[in-house]
């Protein structure tokens, strides 16, 4: 039995991407179960930067099978672009290597205008969504309107489908946002041909599959999107993603039991980033905010958004540990540290007058939060060359090690460079 579940322990942008595409040279078949193509993850290797949003990082490697399972809201015409510009790149050359479940959720060009539309109708309210048709997709297939990948093969119910899910939205983008009614009759001829081109990815049973995989001894990496403190359960609410980004989530959109689980992996950063709108208790709006966002390159490979930047928060990881039940932590871009005299870490926050160490529950709390920081020396050493991690100074094994300890979880993966050689195993992860 070896399926691992990789998931962000932010409030995404982590990481998860690289980490993946270096764990997937080891896996059989790589799963993305949740999110859409809010999601961004960039692979670098060789130098060569792809990015990808809605197909699993496991791609660059000719012989993982990659899988999208039903909890995946599926931009049709996204994915085929992404199908596209892979081919161009002279890969994905075998169409069985990408699979798609029938029963993953169709979003589609209307939920994309809906999100915009309500988003710019909200003033301080704004979630600042990717614009990407997440929340309104997820909403239709929540109130049983949604159109889901197998109906793309059967022609009659799709028109009837797109028409009975479009009636609502229609009088919402006439009478609320000002907009022409979305007439059916053109996006279907679209989504046929979409549907000819996507045909030979169609999977009707991709938990049998999953499954089949593990109970043979094969390696399965479920694939998280965004980040634990952007769970629609779990995360600030309401400025969250609209699904559940947590490690069960892969149970669920999967259709495979826990007993099946080997290992949770939680990427981190060595600092704390986030895009859009809600509370972020160590964001720093300083010279050092903007020394991590130029450094790290902090700008959002969807959305080009400048990202918030702050210090590493350990009540946050502490939280994100806990909800994910976390076995390994992967800490990425330690590198962008370097330079910086002292670090700071934040290990509770100060809420009225009074000192707490873990995650409050309630938005007002952590919108009033002040973050308690430890000091530590920084380095000036450059790291994206390291390559043996007894070559690491000596401040940067302080900071590894405070981290672990407060936390009480390893780091057993520290990465030092957007390159897959850039990478130091504290522990082979994904071997057996
Ligand atoms: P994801 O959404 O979690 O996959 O993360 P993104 O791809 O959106 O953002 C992470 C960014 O950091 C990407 O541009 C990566 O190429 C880059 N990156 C990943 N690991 C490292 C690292 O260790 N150091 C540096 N400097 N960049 C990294
Ligand atoms: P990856 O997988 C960072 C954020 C948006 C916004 C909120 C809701 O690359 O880590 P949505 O479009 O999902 O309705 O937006 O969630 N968000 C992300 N932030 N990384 C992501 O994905 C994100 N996906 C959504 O910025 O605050
Ligand atoms: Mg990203």
């Amino acid at each position: 039995m070896s399926a691992s579940i990789v998931v962000g322990a932010q409030w995404g942008d982590e990481g998860k991407g690289k980490l993946v595409d270096v764990l997937a040279s080891k896996a059989d078949l790589v799963v993305r179960f949740q999110g859409g193509a809010n999601a961004g993850h960039t692979l670098v290797v060789n130098g060569v930067k792809t990015i990808l949003h809605l197909i699993p990082s496991g791609i660059l490697h000719p012989n993982t099978l990659c899988m999208i399972t039903s909890g995946v809201v599926l931009d049709v015409f996204g994915v085929l672009d992404e199908i596209e510009k892979l081919k161009a790149q002279g890969l994905m050359k075998k169409a069985e290597n990408f699979l798609i479940s029938d029963n993953c959720s169709l979003l589609m060009p209307y939920h994309k205008i809906l999100d915009v539309a309500r988003e710019s109708h909200l003033n301080k309210e704004k979630i600042g969504t990717t614009g990407k048709g997440i929340g309104p997709a997820y909403e239709d297939r929540t109130s049983r309107r949604g159109l889901i990948f197998s109906d793309l093969f059967q022609p009659a119910t799709l028109k009837e489908k797109l028409e009975r899910a479009l009636q609502e939205k229609n009088v919402l983008f006439e009478k609320i946002y000002g907009q022409k009614a979305f007439e059916t009759t053109e996006l279907v001829e679209k989504l046929l041909q979409a549907a000819e081109k996507l045909a030979p990815h169609r999977c009707q049973d991709t938990s049998h599959l999953i499954l089949k995989a593990i109970k043979g001894g094969k390696k399965v990496l479920f694939e998280g999107a965004q980040g634990t403190l952007l769970d629609i359960h779990h995360g600030t609410y309401p400025y969250v993603t609209s699904s559940p980004t947590i490690s069960s989530s892969a149970l669920t959109s999967t259709g495979i039991g826990p007993q099946n689980i080997k290992q949770v992996i939680g990427v981190f950063k060595a600092y704390a980033t986030r895009v859009g709108s809600g509370p972020f208790p160590t964001e720093l709006l300083d010279t050092t905010g903007e020394f991590l966002r130029s450094v790290g390159k902090e700008f959002g490979s969807t959305t080009g958004r400048p990202r918030r930047c702050g210090w590493l928060d350990l009540v946050a990881l502490k939280y994100a540990i806990r909800l994910n039940g976390i076995t390994s932590l992967a800490m990425m871009k330690l590198d962008v540290l370097s330079g910086l005299d002292r670090l700071q870490i934040c290990t509770g926050y100060k809420i009225n007058g009074t000192v707490v160490t873990e995650w409050p529950s309630t938005l007002n709390e952590l919108e009033g939060a002040e973050p308690v920081l430890t000091e530590l020396p920084g380095w000036k050493e450059d790291l994206t060359k390291i390559n043996q991690l007894n070559e690491l100074p000596r401040p940067v094994n302080q900071y590894l090690d405070f981290i672990s300890d407060f936390v009480k979880t390893p780091i057993d993966v520290i990465s030092v460079g957007p390159g897959r050689e850039q990478t130091l195993w504290v522990k082979p992860l994904f071997n057996t």
